[in-house]
């Protein structure tokens, strides 16, 4: 399949995208790699770098905080020497896109056209799905956006509830909150490999989390979990389930958990699954199968920023109704029944991720879903040719690689996983940035 027309097939579906990646200021062409009997790895860290390295780079600003200080009355800066310089912070930020390669965000959004909001007080406070006394609120757009995320979540119409939260840390506390008031006495599980804020909230809780080794597949090792639950044995469990670690893009088999757990005599079980990357990749993948509340999850969390695009974090949690009415009440103050965690609720994230799913479908997103795994096996591919020593979780848009210098970490915003680092195939990333990726670790020049 040619890459580029694919990509371009998905630029022209989703309107939602920025302008195409310009290809200007960098090479399009051939992958040039480092040469017969040369591994990428030997010239890593050479010289030949330095010059290649900013090629077509706008560099950072760093603003001085002198320049930055609030005073008393107007600063004599506020107006048009503030604007031009938040200006070319923007335009820094909407360039990254060509350079950021290693983080699990999707830069390819433009809401501009969405810009009388920015004057308008939206808040959502309490439950999405009764009024508010303050009436200026996105609640129809966020029940819209909860039904489409509901359907992808695998639930049947009318099963779950839930909320837009301001990103997966908070889905995943409201999540495993959940499971908590059902069983207080329960022991609580998740991945070796499941995000950190794991522990965080764990404390939180006032919890311990059990970490369970993950196979050779990236995902749980549900006997391992199985048999952690007998070393509790009548105590229930709260299970946090990964489809999408950070670090390796590796799912947990979910539909595989309840009844593992089941032959290992837990009776008492609450699965949250936490789907904040690929609970908008695995549902598109063909046979991939059942996930979420279809694979038995009790709660589920995906992420708005990640595979849509937000100019801010944002997040979705669902779960299902039953296990909502005890966080249920009514808020005389606001006039509002409230299952949510935090008070005053965003209201504009709802209207920019409804915006963006109306103009991809659910079609859209399966397109994205396609592209990001393409560009994934093609990032792979090039790396092996030029010795970076790739590797690949199945169903995986994440692609481990051997760490290269710290300058090319730097401008291809990597992250510094001790030996190695990842590539991470966003909607935005297309074949031009893995050559480029490529030529760079290769040290090659156009
Ligand atoms: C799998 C997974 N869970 C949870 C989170 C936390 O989400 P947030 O940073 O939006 O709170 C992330 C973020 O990268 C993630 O990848």
């Amino acid at each position: 399949m040619d890459m580029t027309n694919s990509s371009a097939v998905v630029d022209s579906r989703c309107s939602v995208m920025f302008h195409p990646v310009s290809t200007d200021r960098a090479s399009a062409g051939r992958v040039d790699g480092p040469g017969p009997g040369r591994p990428w790895s030997a010239v890593m860290n050479s010289r030949e770098h330095d010059d290649y390295a900013t090629e077509g780079m706008p560099p950072p600003l760093s603003p001085d905080s002198g320049d930055l200080k609030i005073t008393d009355g107007p600063a004599p800066g506020a107006g048009r020497s503030d604007d031009e310089l938040l200006r070319r912070i923007a335009e820094w930020g909407i360039e990254r896109r060509q350079w950021l390669v290693g983080f699990p965000v999707n830069l390819d959004f433009d809401y501009r056209p969405l810009a009388d909001f920015l004057a308008v007080s939206l808040n959502n406070v309490g439950s999405p799905y009764t009024p508010s006394g303050y009436q200026m609120s996105t609640k129809p757009f966020e029940r819209a956006v909860l039904d489409f995320f509901a359907g992808v979540a695998g639930a049947e119409p009318g099963e779950v509830e839930g909320y837009i939260t301001n990103g997966g840390t908070e889905s995943n506390i409201f999540g495993v909150r959940l499971g908590i008031r059902r069983y207080p006495d329960a022991v609580f599980y998740a991945s070796a490999d499941a995000h950190y804020s794991v522990d965080k909230f764990a404390a939180l809780f006032s919890m311990d989390v059990t970490k369970v080794d993950v196979g050779a597949d990236g995902g749980m090792d549900i006997e391992a979990l199985a048999d952690a639950c007998r070393r509790h044995p009548g105590r229930p469990a709260v299970v946090l389930a990964t489809v999408g670690t950070t670090m390796t893009g590796a799912a947990d088999d979910v539909a595989a958990i309840r009844p593992a757990l089941r032959r290992a005599g837990v009776e008492r079980l609450h699965l949250h699954v936490d789907g904040a990357f690929g609970g908008l990749i695995v549902p598109f993948i063909d046979g991939y199968g059942p996930w979420a509340f279809d694979a038995g999850a009790d709660s589920v969390a995906v992420s708005g920023h990640k595979m849509i695009g937000l100019p801010v974090p944002s997040g979705i949690v669902l779960a299902r109704r039953e296990q909502l009415e005890g966080v249920r009440h009514y808020l005389p103050q606001v006039d509002t029944d409230d299952h949510t965690l935090t008070g005053s609720r965003n209201g504009l994230n709802p209207l920019l991720i409804w915006w963006a799913l109306r103009r991809l479908g659910r079609d859209g997103l399966a397109e994205r879903a396609r592209h990001c795994l393409d560009i994934a096996e093609y990032a792979e591919r090039l790396l092996a040719a030029g010795g970076a020593e790739p590797r690949r979780c199945p169903h995986s848009v994440i692609v481990s690689f051997d760490r290269p210098s710290e300058r090319v970490l730097r401008d291809w915003h990597l992250l510094d996983s001790g030996d190695r680092t990842h590539f991470v195939a966003m909607p935005h990333i297309t074949r031009d940035h893995v050559e480029r990726l490529c030529r760079d670790l290769g040290g090659a020049r156009r």
